[in-house]
């Protein structure tokens, strides 16, 4: 995409239902809730607000569309013949959704429009060419019999997803649930349903079967805890904090939903002393800022080793002065605010707990402007494990710089958390760079980079960070059921 310089007019809002059945309807009770503009606190719109009664509908739709119509008994590749129209159609509405997406979300538009919406339709190819590649085995068993093994969708699939890459997730999330030939009810974040609405046209639109994909916006305890208990529904993806995953995993013992879940970290980012200075400031500015801090990845604990540490906390300085807060809609803006409210008292109130526990804030710290959710990048130095700055994730722009003295100390720092999401390691030594890839106990380990996604590499925690893995060929087994079929041939 060419560099866009002028301000994005804003764009307009187009769906706000619920899609249920192929149809756009209010909800059942008829309610709608706000959805905000975090840059500047205003209402955008009005949206749905789906309940119980909805979900119900929702499931209902979803499971015939799977057992009655033409999904279920639809050609492999057509499936994926499909999936590949709606990536079209999202690319060639690629300025127009990340404009949305913006609005919704408040991250700048230089962000939605190179990172964000590339990776969404890229996603959904990825898996479109999965979709007539998933099959079974023939296995050699012993006696007269001819066994074989056959990959059938695991059902109807719930997904429910936060506000922090809402596009993005939905992409995650509908890419191999589609490829192995489930249908969905999804429930998008109460904070940002307005991307996933504007997918779920394009789904319409590029030939989806009525009933595939529905999409209830709501809030998590009344339409996401539906979606969890509805016995129609086969399995749960969930993406968000773990303390809801928990509660998503005790509400769904009763129906032995399969679970997958994707959550939190405090991700240790470490920076050794013969690491490429310039690099490592550049990747862990990154690494730690993008999305104002509102990834679960997030290198939330930069561990830098003693003897470079001051000249790193220099560069970081400088690398973060100057950033451009402001309009997400503005093309030359590089952080815009907090997705909402509770979001910025939640981080206002660990940039606090930073000071009062003695760490050194030596950048930001402040609310900025009067208007919307913005805040200050801010640096905390003299960081020690046990602040909380340190143990907690924050999941705002609030970066904590500890020291390390050696390879024995680090390792067993970096895993002194319940999280296990992802870890970066920034050094020239193959050694050093190995020995931590392998003793990290997280589901990612960067090396010399931080933040690189692929569609087809895995991504998912080991510890509190999650269950399963999203993406790659692995997110496609959490959507599949192997059958064995055995012939006796005598
Ligand atoms: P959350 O886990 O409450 O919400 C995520 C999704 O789950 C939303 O769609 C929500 O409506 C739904 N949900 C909430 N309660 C539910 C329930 N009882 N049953 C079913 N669905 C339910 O996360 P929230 O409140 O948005 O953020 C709180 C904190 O969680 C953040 O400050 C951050 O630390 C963490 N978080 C982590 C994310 C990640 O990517 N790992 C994403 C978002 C938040
Ligand atoms: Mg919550």
């Amino acid at each position: 995409m060419a560099t866009i310089t002028e301000p994005i007019t804003t764009p307009a809002v187009r769906e706000t239902e619920c899609f249920i059945g192929g149809k756009w309807t209010p909800s059942v009770s008829g309610q709608t809730f706000s959805t905000i503009n975090p840059s500047t606190e205003e209402v955008i719109c009005e949206v749905a607000e789906g309940d119980a009664a909805d979900i119900d509908l929702a499931a209902k739709a979803a499971h015939a569309a799977l057992y009655d119509g033409p999904w279920g008994k639809m050609d492999a590749r057509d499936r994926g013949i499909l999936m590949n129209k709606l990536a079209d159609l999202i690319e060639s509405n690629l300025e127009e959704l990340a404009a949305l997406e913006s609005l919704d979300n408040g991250k700048p538009f230089a962000d939605s429009s190179t990172a964000d919406l590339p990776l969404v339709v890229d996603c959904l190819r990825y898996y479109a060419g999965w979709a007539d590649k998933i099959h079974g085995k023939t296995i050699p068993v012993r006696g007269d019999f001819f066994v074989y093994t056959r990959r059938e969708p695991v059902g109807v699939a719930g997904q429910i997803i936060p506000w922090n890459f809402p596009m993005l997730m939905t992409a995650w999330k509908w890419g191999p649930a589609l490829a192995a030939g489930c249908t969905i009810v999804m429930k998008p974040a109460e904070q940002t349903p307005l991307t996933c609405l504007r997918m779920a046209k394009l789904a319409q639109e590029a030939g989806f079967p009525d009933g595939v994909i529905n999409v209830v916006p709501g809030f998590g305890p009344t339409a996401g805890a539906a979606v969890v208990k509805h016995p129609l529904v086969d399995k749960i993806a969930f993406t968000g904090e773990h303390t809801t995953a928990q509660i998503i995993q005790r509400e769904a013992a009763d129906t032995m939903k399969r679970l997958t879940f994707e959550l939190g970290g405090k991700s240790p980012n470490i920076v050794f002393a013969d690491a490429d200075l310039d690099e490592a400031v550049a990747g862990s500015d990154a690494g730690l800022f993008f999305n104002m801090g509102q990834c679960c990845c997030a290198g939330s604990r930069l561990y830098v080793e003693e003897s470079i540490h001051d000249a790193f906390v220099e560069r970081m300085l400088e690398s973060i002065a100057g950033r451009k807060l402001g309009d997400p809609l503005d093309p030359s803006t590089q952080q815009g605010p907090q997705v909402d409210q509770a979001q910025f008292d939640k981080i206002m109130k660990y940039i606090g707990l930073g000071q009062e526990q003695g760490a050194n804030c030596a950048a930001g710290g402040n609310r900025f402007g009067d208007r919307g959710y913005f805040i200050e990048p801010t640096v905390f130095t003299g960081v020690t494990d046990e602040m909380q700055i340190a143990t907690d994730e924050i999941f705002g722009p609030v970066m904590s710089i500890l020291k390390f003295r050696d390879m024995d100390e680090i390792i067993d720092r970096a895993n002194n958390t319940m999280y296990g999401l992802a870890a970066a390691v920034w050094t020239r030594d193959v050694q050093k760079a190995h020995k931590i890839a392998n003793s990290v106990r997280a589901g990612t380990v960067w090396v010399n980079c931080y933040d690189a996604f692929d569609a087809a590499a895995p991504f998912g925690g080991f510890k509190m960070s999650g269950l399963g893995r999203e993406l790659g060929e692995a997110a496609l087994n959490n959507y599949l059921e192997d059958k064995t079929v055995t012939v006796a041939l005598s």
